[in-house]
């Protein structure tokens, strides 16, 4: 019921703005590829790339292939002909309201040519981009009511700001064509949590403050910031995957059952509904709860400041003020340069008969044990592991079928900058000061444990 089978969603048309940019390589063309050869894209399927760089289509299915080798490895050459075909370009800069024109009239054609079809917009641009964008009069062609846009995180940097991009999305987009990617809430063992909670109803009288005793959520990382310096270091650690990813996990693993698992609306206000419920830290709150900690080496990075107080790492302990989890500790925890890949969730019970486990990294799997007998619990297809890939495949296709389940809705959006905003301000005020790790070793993690266990606070 979770799991909705890919169908045909008929000519798709993806406009990527952005398409020499960094996420093109990581992210889309991969995907796009992975979609490719399994047969999963629609019958009828092109790609427009669209840069202000002056490009023939030739070379942009050059710069295409190049990305190929650099992020998928070596694959038969006529299906990379195949492949490489789906893809055209058009220029475009931002301020030129001809290309906009030009686009619009593209489209157009192709559309008395060859039936009118869904057009996706990657916005695979900064943010700051969009009200230039969206200005111009034929963008307004641009946008039919088949049209939808998939947004990528950070959406803002705070409460306001976020705001902010929400008011510049609806002058163009109603909430129906807005998907906000989150590619957490795509990841199969995420994809999983509602089934396996929900399904078999025995779970929901044990998933609560009576039975279980803490929650932890992290995700360590032994990647540092490759090339992003300059994108990362305004943001750190708790606004790239906290504000976001980790909230999500927690939405799912917390969230109340939606009476119709299939309404799209009802099963994004079920995890809003959860972060809306987060316990809004005060300071003090925030000075005994979080810890924040930079790797050594970092202010020396490409694009970070010299004197940057940009956490890599950050530990927190949250509460939720509703029936179901009041008074359960939650503990999030998330940094970059640690010395293993551990990505998960752990729902510690109180009585030592019941455990379970959700983990993303290093294997995918869910564990559930009662009584000492262990349970897998099979997960929703999960496939290629690579990083983004399977993520983005999925969140294309359910934009493109016009799926918006795995997409983050405003309100969730709100209610996480509810929570971080506190944080962010008093860490900027130094409540606590930014401690320091070397890279690549335990020591962030012990600094956090040495705190909560100096705290007397569950870890
Ligand atoms: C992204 C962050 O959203 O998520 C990155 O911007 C981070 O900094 C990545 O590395 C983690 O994703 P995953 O799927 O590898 O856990």
């Amino acid at each position: 019921m979770y799991n909705i089978p890919m169908q045909d969603s008929g000519r798709t048309t993806l406009l990527i703005f952005g398409a020499t940019g960094d996420l093109m390589g990581k992210k889309i063309v991969p995907s796009l590829w992975h979609l490719f050869e399994k047969g999963r894209l629609p019958k009828e399927f092109e790609v427009i790339g669209l840069s202000r760089r002056s490009l023939s289509e030739e070379n942009f299915r050059a710069l295409v292939k190049e990305l190929m080798q650099k992020y998928v490895g070596e694959v038969a050459p006529d299906s990379a002909a195949r492949f490489l075909a789906l893809f055209s370009f058009q220029r475009v800069t931002f301020d030129q309201s001809d290309d906009f024109e030009s686009l619009a009239h593209e489209l157009d054609s192709r559309d008395r040519s060859r039936g009118p079809g869904i057009r996706l917009l990657y916005m695979a641009v900064p943010p700051e981009a969009f009200p230039q964008i969206f200005g111009h009069s034929a963008f307004g062609e641009i946008v039919t009511k088949e049209t939808r846009a998939i947004i990528e995180k950070p959406f803002g940097i705070d409460l306001s700001s976020a705001r902010e991009l929400e008011e510049v999305l609806a002058r163009r987009f109603t909430e129906e064509q807005l998907y906000r990617a989150d590619h957490y809430l795509a990841k199969p063992v995420l994809r999983t949590i509602p089934s396996f909670r929900f399904d078999d109803g025995s779970l929901e009288n044990i998933w609560n403050a009576e039975h279980i005793g803490s929650i932890t959520i992290r995700t360590w990382e032994p990647l540092g910031l490759e090339n992003r310096g300059a994108f990362y270091d305004p943001l750190g650690t708790l606004r790239d995957v906290g504000q976001n990813h980790l909230l999500e996990m927690l939405a799912l693993i917390a969230m109340e059952k939606p009476r119709n698992s299939g309404n799209v609306e009802e099963v994004r206000a079920k995890r809003a509904e959860v972060l809306g419920a987060l316990r809004i830290p005060n300071e003090d709150a925030i000075r005994k709860h979080t810890f924040r900690a930079q790797y050594e080496g970092y202010r020396a990075i490409e694009g970070v400041k010299p004197d940057s107080e940009t956490e890599t790492y950050y530990r927190l302990t949250a509460y939720l003020d509703n029936e179901r989890w009041r008074g359960v500790p939650i503990i999030m925890e998330a940094g970059k340069r640690l010395p293993r890949w551990k990505t998960e969730i752990r729902v510690n019970f109180k009585e030592p008969k019941y455990s379970a486990a959700f983990i993303m990294r290093p294997e995918e799997k869910i564990l559930f044990s009662k009584s000492g007998e262990e349970k897998k619990f099979p997960l929703a297809d999960a496939e290629d592991t690579k990083q983004y890939v399977a993520e983005y495949a999925r969140i294309i296709m359910d934009a493109a079928k016009g799926d918006q389940t795995l997409f983050v809705s405003e309100d969730e959006i709100e209610n996480a900058w509810r929570f971080i905003d506190p944080i962010e301000n008093a860490w900027k005020k130094n409540v606590i000061p930014l401690a320091f790790y070397s890279p690549d070793t335990d020591e962030a993690v012990a600094l956090a444990e040495k705190k909560w266990s100096d705290e007397r606070l569950p870890s």
